[in-house]
């Protein structure tokens, strides 16, 4: 797998998560929403630490910078956010399917749903829709307070707090229900835990397109190593980095 060297334009806070903004030539490798880059923060001899690279999703990407919005959780992320402005970061090209958006006008009506750090591809995706004139509603979901100011990079979300501090009391799809219902939809878009994406895919009525992003582990990045795999129906398991991470939600097999 090739990696570039991007300059870093800088790493802000976003509440609890981090975005790092770095340059990206968009030329040849157009970054989309719903697709992904394999992150670490220096080439050899630090790619030992941590070995492995790590998948992250587009947050956004505009005017040559491309960012992405992560939360600390082990070494690689926390590699990642001591990244300074000036310095680099190893990122390869994007990666994956992104949300298909092809069927979409300006009289459909979507709802995006992000829970937790599953927010991070949807500022990116309203962006988008809004300069396709799609109307659209973006609901984020967080365990509590702090996470929900990740909201703030957003525009104009409704949020949910598990802990109802903030926006709505309850689960995303609660927020949902408490602003017209999940059936005012033509399609929905959902990133964010694997119960989340369950739920989503409960809800969605049976002739609304549901598409839904999974972030399973990741070794490679590039289909050679089966790490990532999830069961779809008729099928046995598939490579959510290469054939996902987007998947309709009637392919996954739970
Ligand atoms: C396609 C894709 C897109 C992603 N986009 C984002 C994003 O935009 N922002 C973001 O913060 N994270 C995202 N993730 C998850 C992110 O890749 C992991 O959090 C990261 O790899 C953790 O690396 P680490 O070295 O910091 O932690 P590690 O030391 O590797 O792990 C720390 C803890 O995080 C858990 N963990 C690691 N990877 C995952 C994962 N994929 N899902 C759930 N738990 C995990 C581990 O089980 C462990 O408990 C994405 C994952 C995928 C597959
Ligand atoms: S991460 Fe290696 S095959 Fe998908």
């Amino acid at each position: 797998m090739k990696f570039y060297e991007a300059g870093v334009e800088g790493v802000e806070r976003l509440g609890e998560y981090h975005v790092l903004r770095y340059r990206w030539d968009a030329e040849e490798h157009s970054p989309e929403p719903g697709r992904f880059v394999m992150a670490r923060a220096a080439g050899f001899p630090a790619t030992l630490d941590p070995f492995l690279a790590r998948p992250l999703s587009f947050y956004d990407y505009n005017g040559g910078v491309a960012s992405l919005l992560f939360e600390v959780r082990g070494r690689g992320t926390e590699n990642l956010a001591r990244k300074k402005a000036g310095e680099t970061v190893e990122v390869t090209a994007p990666l994956g399917r992104a949300f298909d958006l092809s069927e979409l006008n300006e009289t459909s009506r979507v709802a995006l749903l992000g829970g937790g750090i599953g927010v991070a591809p949807f500022r990116f995706l309203s962006r988008h829709l809004a300069r396709l004139n799609v109307p659209h509603d973006t609901y984020l979901g967080f365990a509590d307070g702090e996470l929900a100011k990740a909201a703030d990079g957003f525009d104009t979300p409704t949020v949910a707090t598990m802990d109802g501090s903030v926006g709505f009391g309850g689960t995303v799809l609660d927020a949902v229900a408490g602003s017209g219902g999940i059936e005012q939809y033509g399609a929905l878009y959902a990133c964010g835990p694997n119960p989340m994406l369950a739920a989503v895919k409960l809800a969605a009525p049976p002739d609304v397109r549901c598409q839904l992003s999974v972030e399973e582990r990741m070794g490679c990045g590039n289909g050679s190593c089966n790490g990532c795999v999830v069961p779809v129906k008729h099928r046995g398991y598939v490579r959510s980095c290469v054939e996902g991470p987007v998947f309709d939600a009637g392919v996954l097999a739970w």
